[in-house]
């Protein structure tokens, strides 16, 4: 007799993703964390988006404003008002904190207003809300590539709704046109694909790049003429080191009013995850220009509301102008001074990346260590990055790119050390494999890698003095 199915479609399904290479990388992390004295030789964490770098001065404001926590003795007088708080509105306090911080991110070129801000668990929670209020199942968001892994499960997993893909290339430095949307926009039709909208993340994860206004105006015309939405993911419109400076979508359709433009098309999804690294916290916030959309994602909040007490607390910190003006100048200035050091060190050993201005990791070009150009051999190598390298770096696979060779590398969820030895580790592996490619006449480095983690010249290189590593993970691994 057939067993009738216990669980959900959703339940049994893969729809989460886990499966992927991109966590598998953090589960090869978990099972095996790098710590410097106490597992040195352990797995560094290169896969997460997180910033770290300003967690003192954040700490600092906190010691300093011990009100603004209704834990304290300065803020319990608060405590009951706040534990019993739930309007799905949340506080007009944060809302306006969080209207005034999103302006000031955007260079205070474009004000928002309050009562759009609707909150959700995250932009994890954002995107899923703004899907669901906008695609039904079987409808297709356009989505240049190399895009945010997370998004196969924030946009499809529970909504149903599909993502395709339009091709960005690393010949013109992964730049989204109007040609790779056109097509991209065709083959949706030829397949039956209904596209209900475009989504974009600007500042990019993962490439680090920021668009320029030329293409956001045509991202406009082109969402326009076809009558879709344009969803734009500003979650790092702070995280900005250098020139040029971010362009956020709201000062486009405030500020280039020759070109036509329904507002009611236009949604931005942040979050203060990556801004002010509080992945913890779960503050995401949909900002949309459409007043049914803001009615419908606010109904849809109550399954991922900012707990009040967080509420509270981030309505004083980001009220705190000289605070606010203070870390943000501070964050850009360790970002860059992070981001040189990271940079330099790969190019010391001839690795390139694509020249970035913001986020929290550098798109890694390893194409000229792949076997073959293809997937296949990116995940050869990607294999050998995490366990004998032992850096979890994600394969641009999972970012979904077209060309097969690109790696996401994380450099500000760590300290200046960590960093120190994941260069040492890089520099070695590459090192090593550039004495096999000439001594074996270009033999492929797969085939001899485990032969020479044993050479003489990578413990010249481990084991020198100045060598940060106590023992290399890479001797351990031939032993
Ligand atoms: C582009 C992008 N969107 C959304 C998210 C999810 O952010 P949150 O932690 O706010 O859910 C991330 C996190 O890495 C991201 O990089």
């Amino acid at each position: 007799m057939e067993q009738p199915q216990l669980l959900s479609k959703i339940a049994m399904g893969n729809g989460h993703g886990e499966d992927s290479p991109y966590f598998d990388g953090w589960k090869a992390y978990d099972e095996n964390p790098y710590h410097p004295t106490m597992n040195p030789n352990g797995v560094i964490q290169m896969g997460l988006a997180e910033n770290q770098l300003t967690s003192d001065l954040v700490e600092d404001w906190i010691m300093s404003n011990p009100e603004a926590s209704i834990c304290t003795l300065e803020g319990v007088h608060n405590f009951k008002a706040m534990a019993n708080f739930q309007d799905y509105h949340g506080l007009s306090e944060f809302r306006n904190a969080v209207a005034k911080f999103m302006s000031r991110t955007r260079g205070n070129r474009v004000t928002f207003d309050p009562d759009r801000i609707v909150m959700s668990g995250g932009a994890t929670g954002a995107h899923e809300v703004t899907a669901f209020c906008l695609a039904d199942p079987g409808d297709a968001f356009l989505v240049p590539t190399p895009y945010y892994a997370g998004f196969d499960r924030d946009l499809r997993w529970r909504t149903g709704a599909q993502l395709v893909p339009v091709i960005c290339k690393s010949s013109n430095n992964f730049k989204l046109t109007k040609q790779a949307l056109e097509e991209a926009y065709e083959k949706a039709k030829e397949d039956n694909i209904r596209v209900k909208g475009l989504l974009i993340t600007n500042p990019s994860n993962p490439l680090g790049t920021t668009m320029d206004r030329t293409t956001l105006r045509t991202l406009v015309s082109f969402i326009n003429e076809k009558r879709i939405h344009l969803v734009c993911d500003e979650i790092y419109a702070a995280t900005i080191f250098t020139h040029p400076d971010f362009i956020s979508i709201a000062e486009i359709i405030e500020q280039d009013t020759d070109i036509e433009c329904d507002r009611d098309l236009i949604h931005i999804v942040y979050s203060l995850s990556k801004d002010m690294g509080f992945p913890g916290f779960r503050v995401g916030i949909i900002y949309s220009y459409n007043d049914e959309v803001v009615q419908c994602a606010r109904k849809m909040s109550s399954f991922g509301l900012v707990s009040t007490q967080t509420q509270y607390l981030l309505a004083s910190m980001l009220s705190d102008d000289e605070f606010v003006e203070r870390f943000l100048t501070e964050s850009a200035k360790r970002l860059e001074q992070r981001h040189r050091v990271f940079t330099m060190g790969l190019a010391r050993v001839g690795i390139k990346c694509l020249q970035s201005n913001g986020g929290l990791f550098v798109w890694m070009d390893l194409h000229h260590l792949l076997k073959s150009p293809t997937f296949e051999a990116e995940m050869e190598l990607w294999k050998v990055i995490i366990h004998e390298v032992k850096i979890n770096v994600s394969p641009g696979s999972s970012f979904h790119s077209s060309e097969p060779g690109w790696f996401r590398v994380c450099y500000a969820n760590m300290d200046d050390k960590a960093v120190q030895v994941s260069l040492q580790r890089i520099r070695a592996f590459v090192l090593q494999n550039k004495d096999l490619m000439v001594s074996e006449k270009k033999r492929c480095w797969h085939s001899d890698l485990r032969l020479s983690f044993k050479s003489r010249r990578f413990d010249d290189i481990m084991m020198s003095p100045h060598s940060p590593i106590p023992q290399s993970p890479l001797v351990k691994a031939s032993t």
